[in-house]
């Protein structure tokens, strides 16, 4: 177990000039532009990263092109990517302290949780730098009336993949899409958000130091509309793994069209919890709690619509309301802090602007509802009671401490009220009758569904969502086979 306290000087990242990764360069945006980057605690501005553009990607995506063609990572064999890859890993972990400090100023996170993201993240990391020596296709003795054939599959990489992440467990969405990513053979220009690069580049530094070949990982910071869509719509880039919003999913599938780029999108999500009344309640109420307070809210399977047996529905509202009510709220750095800032004052006037609609839109405020504290982006953990009512409250995705709760009959109406949405990322279910379980399990259509405790993914299985919650699966198999195209090679006898 790592020691999540955060390292006690400031850490070297931020002692010099940020820059981005090109190639083995350390450069400025061609623009000379910087931006800022804030502690979302305080609003503090504690670092500027260059501001890059399309001149930028160009370079980025020509040398990953380059590095790509030349063979320098995907020629390499499977068990000497593989010790790269582990070598990363380690570096990661001996730097923990460092990279949780530069999360924690960065987005804001409570310490512990940003500790345990990142242990976990690595792990996952590790994983994929098992599949470096388990990529292979099939053989085939042909289904056709002829035998005299030979043939075969051949699992190549994708080529240069662009690597769109957002802010809200920044490193973990970096090694989410790296791992498979190297372990496939491609060759990567990752781009973090614009409100979080810090550990981004960091880790740019830490692959260099691993062995990764120079080309092989760049790094580009700036913003969305500028660096991320100069990426989408360049014409070298093979495949684009994007996670962040459904918005910007849909306008990347527009951009990405120039040249087919093979898409991955992990978009949004509204995602039901279902607590029926048999459940283990001294269970389900925290758990229910914590699946929309977590990092705030900004989580893309925050269970934001809680439907409750009717039989229990005061009660569970009261025990969640409670939660709400005594939850410690503040600076991520401090270790009793259980729920830290939103990422940005846009995001905190978005969500307070969700709160008024709300209340607008009829429903009933029951806890929280407004802005905490004096500095920082804060917003209360907010309750409403939505029985009866429908609207958008009940229907987008909030990315804020915000939950609607309203009751639900049984099995009968869990399907009807667990689909009416545009997402099917996740969805949770609480109850102690195995039938049941498996029965909504079944009917929920989403991509994940938790029994009796709520999130958290597993690299063995398939992540990712139904409807608009996005295209394709990251995790497991599928993961990798994201970055990888596949070959058929036919002889003849
Ligand atoms: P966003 O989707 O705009 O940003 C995510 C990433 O996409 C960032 O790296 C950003 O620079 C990049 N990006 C933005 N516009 C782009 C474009 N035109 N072409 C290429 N890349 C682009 O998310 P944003 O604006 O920061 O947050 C707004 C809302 O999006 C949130 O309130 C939340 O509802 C949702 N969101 C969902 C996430 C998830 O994990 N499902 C993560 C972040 C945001
Ligand atoms: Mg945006």
């Amino acid at each position: 177990m790592n020691d999540h306290a955060p390292s006690r000087t400031t850490p070297d990242l931020l002692q010099r000039p940020l820059r981005m990764l090109i190639g083995e360069q350390w450069v400025e945006a061609a623009s000379g532009e910087v931006l800022d980057v804030e502690n979302p605690a305080s609003g503090e501005v504690v670092a500027a990263a260059p501001r890059g553009a399309a001149a930028d990607v160009d370079q980025a995506v020509q040398a990953a092109r380059h590095s790509f063609d030349a063979g320098t990572w995907h020629r390499l064999s499977g068990v000497r990517r593989e010790r790269i890859m582990l070598r990363l890993a380690e570096l990661l972990e001996q730097h923990h302290q460092e990279l949780v400090h530069l999360e924690v100023l960065d987005c804001g996170m409570p310490i512990s949780l940003a500790g345990k993201a990142i242990e976990r993240g690595v792990d996952g990391f590790r994983y994929y730098a098992g599949m470096c020596t388990k990529i292979y296709g099939v053989t085939s003795d042909i289904s056709g009336p002829r035998a005299d054939f030979h043939a075969y599959s051949r699992c190549e990489p994708a080529g240069v993949a662009a690597l769109i992440i957002p802010w809200n467990s920044p490193l973990v969405a970096a090694l989410n899409k790296l791992g498979p990513a190297l372990a496939a053979g491609c060759s990567v220009i990752l781009k973090p958000a614009e409100q979080t690069p810090l550990t981004a580049l960091r880790l740019g530094e830490l692959a260099l130091e691993a062995g990764v070949p120079a080309g092989v990982v760049n790094i580009v910071t700036g913003l969305g509309n500028e660096a991320g869509a100069a990426l989408s719509r360049h014409p070298d880039v093979d495949k684009l793994s994007f996670t962040g919003s459904t918005a910007v999913g849909k306008q990347l599938i527009r951009d990405s069209a120039t040249n087919l780029k093979r898409l991955t999108l992990e978009l949004g999500g509204k995602s039901p919890v279902f607590i029926f009344n048999d459940a283990d309640m001294d269970k389900a109420i925290p758990r229910a709690a914590n699946a929309i307070f977590a990092n705030t809210g900004q989580i893309c399977y925050a269970g934001s619509r809680l439907y409750i047996q009717k039989e229990s529905f005061d009660r569970v509202v009261a025990g969640i309301a409670d939660i709400a009510r005594n939850m410690r709220i503040g600076d991520g750095f401090d270790p009793k802090t259980q729920m830290g800032p939103l990422i940005s004052e846009q995001q905190q006037r978005r969500v307070l602007e969700y709160i008024d609609l709300g209340v607008a839109e009829g429903a009933e405020l029951v806890e929280g509802g407004g802005r905490f504290g004096e500095s920082g982006y804060f917003v209360s953990p907010t309750v409403f009671n939505t029985t009866g009512k429908t609207g958008r409250l009940t229907q987008e995705e909030i990315f804020g401490p915000v939950l609607a709760a309203m009751p639900f009959s049984g099995l009968e109406d869990l399907a009807t009220l667990a689909n009416d949405t545009d997402y099917g990322l996740g969805a949770g279910v609480f109850t102690r009758d195995v039938g049941n379980a498996h029965m909504a399990a079944k009917l929920i259509r989403t991509g994940n569904v938790w029994v009796n405790f709520y999130g958290g993914t597993d690299k063995s299985l398939p992540f990712g969502g139904y409807k608009q919650s996005g295209w394709g699966r990251e995790g497991g198999q599928d993961g990798i086979d994201a970055f990888l195209e596949k070959k058929s090679v036919y002889i003849r006898l």
